[in-house]
């Protein structure tokens, strides 16, 4: 059975400020990846935000009940609030596609597409967005052809100020920072205990920036920049979740000039990945001015620390009002 986590949450009685007209809405939250706990977290957050504008909320933790649940339920909107394998790399997008429910987020393939960094990466550099120069290593070509020999190809190639992630992933889950040779094979074998594929990339310094993307319906928009200035110098698992280990600035203290292109930059990856309704697309800012593409996020976090809510405060609008208009705007 389908384990109803928030059973029903009823509408205030007294919010009278609904911009849009109430809506039954399933929220989806926790699943199996590794990001399960900061799921469990958005899926809450959100249920309340749209619970106080309004809507009538029912949280479903996706097990092997929950196609059933979701044909019996029929809800106006589902809000998968799932984050890592299974939610962002589109595979349960997909089914609630082939179903013909309405949801909130990007169709399963193109959330499969940007849920591969590699991929997200090369797409977005054939479009002239500048992406950290990296290398993509497969688990068996790393053990096939012997770790020392790729392993020093890949340093003559992309030099010792490294980052090593995943191929994909969130929560900077098996991301490494290397600074020396001798750490990176520790570095790569962490990688392959989140993801068969690591994604070997140069480091960029400058400043973090995370930026938010929603589609109303009326074409998608920027919200303000959100910097991360994480105390250890990552945006760290701990850094995230823990609070007071990180410093955010929403707005970013960037030139106008500077946030315009951050703004330009972030909507032109949303088109060019296909993503629909909301997004977040991650960069870093160096001292010359040039804008990295780091990754996009199609189901990004929405925790009382994420980087989205904080976007959406900044902007000057209220969470249950954007949450509803984005429900709305999915709905057919
Ligand atoms: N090429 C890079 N240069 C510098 N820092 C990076 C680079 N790639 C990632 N980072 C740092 O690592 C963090 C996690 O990497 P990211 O690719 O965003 O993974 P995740 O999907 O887990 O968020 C980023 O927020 C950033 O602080
Ligand atoms: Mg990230």
């Amino acid at each position: 059975m389908t384990e109803n986590i928030a059973a029903e949450n009823t509408p205030a009685a007294t919010d009278a400020a609904t911009t849009v007209a109430p809506l039954d809405i399933v929220v989806l939250a926790g699943g199996i990846s590794h990001e399960r706990d900061v799921s469990l977290r958005s899926g809450r957050r959100v249920a309340d935000a749209l619970t106080g504008a309004g809507h009538r909320v029912t949280v479903l933790d996706p097990d092997a009940g929950l196609l059933d649940a979701l044909a019996a339920h029929k809800p106006d909107v589902v809000w998968p609030a799932l984050h890592g394998a299974s939610g962002e790399d589109g595979a349960l997008l997909s089914l609630l596609e082939a179903a013909g429910l309405s949801f909130v987020g990007s169709r399963g393939d193109d959330a499969a597409l940007a849920w591969s960094k590699p991929t997200a990466k090369t797409l977005v550099a054939r479009a002239g967005i500048a992406t950290p120069a990296s290398i993509t290593l497969a688990k068996e070509t790393f053990r096939d052809l012997g770790a020392a020999n790729v392993l020093s190809r890949v340093i003559e190639r992309l030099g010792t100020d490294l980052v090593v992630k995943p191929s994909a992933g969130g929560s900077a889950q098996g991301v490494s920072i290397v600074s020396e040779a001798a750490e990176l094979p520790r570095a790569v074998v962490e990688a392959y205990t989140y993801s068969d594929v690591a994604l070997i990339e140069q480091r960029v310094s400058g400043v973090e920036l995370a930026v938010g993307v929603i589609d109303t319906g009326d074409g998608p928009e920027a919200l303000p920049a959100v910097e991360i200035q994480a105390s250890s110098g990552v945006y760290s698992f701990d850094a995230r979740y823990n609070a007071g280990e990180t410093t955010f600035f929403a707005p970013a203290r960037i030139s106008e000039e500077a946030a315009e292109l951050v703004a330009e930059t972030a909507v032109a990856v949303h088109e060019l990945l296909g993503l629909r309704h909301v997004s977040r697309i991650d960069f870093i800012l160096d001292a010359d001015g040039t804008l990295w593409f780091l990754e996009a996020n199609v189901l990004p976090g929405l925790t009382e620390t994420s980087l989205l809510p904080q976007a959406i405060e900044a902007s000057g609008q209220e969470l249950g009002a954007v949450y509803g208009a984005l429900a709305a705007a999915a709905r057919h």
